[in-house]
């Protein structure tokens, strides 16, 4: 099967950082009047697969559609033949009925079998070594809340994992300045060449000094210390318990926040009294839920680009 040179979105990695700054664009102007954008993906067809449990990616993505004049097809990995096949000939017919595909799966390897045989846009919806579509819509939050990027100071608290190599590879791009509190890094997590791009250009800083990390900081941001499949799943309970009674003294709360005047940043789903306290959710430096609604615009801009409807 001949394929011509299609752009997927699975990293940010092969993207030019002028590209992502475009996006970024892109997303504030579709942030701020959408219904320019109505109509710009009239029969267009989305198909969002879904390996793992999902409410911001599969309802941003959704809604992102039918606003724009498209349809978003859902398919739960469980409920298709996926189980029943090769990933890629699944994926190699979802073409034929598609205009774009957006998949959140469990391993990155599956991801990369998905995209092989696509013969359209495919986008990384979340797997175990990134999350795109999150951190353009982190990035456009701190664009909107502060009008320029360059010199934004970012903290990241947690786990290293998928979200932080993102983080990485759009806070290199855009000049933001980010201090990762990683006390644990599991085996693997680190994208070595995303994390060489944002050393190589001055931008990262790595402490396990979580007040100092935190004092200076325009923005603090944490993430779940547990993978969602694992959360609630007894099998992991020891693993759970281990991750607790390491990661609790990194917890977002009043007091690591006392001396900070930062804005307060969660991917979600939160997990209140672990990664973050119950109180600094709504606390009056919370810009989550501003966060959490920009995976719109953001994954609009995404849809229209790779699309080429802008
Ligand atoms: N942050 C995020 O991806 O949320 P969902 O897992 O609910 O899609």
């Amino acid at each position: 099967m001949e394929k011509k040179a299609i752009k997927h979105l699975i990293s940010w990695k092969d993207w030019a950082d002028q590209d992502l700054r475009k996006i970024l664009e892109l997303a504030r102007k579709v942030k701020l009047d959408p219904l320019r954008f109505q109509g710009h993906l009239t029969a267009k067809t989305l198909i969002m697969l879904f390996q793992k449990t999902s409410t911001r990616t599969r309802v941003s993505f959704e809604a992102g559609m039918t606003e724009m004049g498209g349809h978003a097809i859902f398919l739960d990995w469980h409920t298709t033949n996926f189980n029943l096949t090769e990933i890629g000939y699944e994926s190699a017919y979802l073409s034929t009925n598609s205009h774009i595909m957006m998949a959140r799966v469990k391993k990155h390897e599956e991801l990369l079998e998905l995209k092989e045989w696509a013969t359209v846009p495919l986008i990384n919806g979340c797997c175990n070594k990134y999350h795109p579509c999150q951190a353009m819509a982190d990035m456009l939050t701190i664009y909107m809340d502060r009008g320029s990027m360059e010199g934004a100071k970012l903290t990241y608290l947690g786990v290293h994992n998928n979200v932080v190599n993102s983080l990485m590879a759009t806070c290199a791009a855009f000049g933001v300045e980010l201090t990762l509190v990683c006390p644990l890094t599991p085996e693997g997590a680190v994208d070595e060449e995303i994390k060489q791009k944002i050393v190589d250009k001055g931008l990262l800083v790595e402490t396990l000094d979580q007040k100092a990390a935190v004092k200076d900081a325009d923005y603090v941001y944490t993430d779940t210390w547990i993978d969602m499949e694992f959360f609630s799943n007894p099998d992991f309970k020891a693993m759970k318990e281990e991750r607790i009674k390491l990661m609790l003294p990194y917890q977002i709360n009043e007091t690591l926040m006392k001396d900070s005047s930062a804005k307060i940043m969660h991917d979600m789903p939160i997990h209140p009294g672990y990664e973050i306290a119950a109180e600094l959710v709504k606390h009056p430096n919370s810009i989550i839920f501003e966060q959490s609604s920009n995976r719109l615009p953001a994954q609009k801009a995404i849809m229209l680009t790779l699309l080429n409807e802008i």
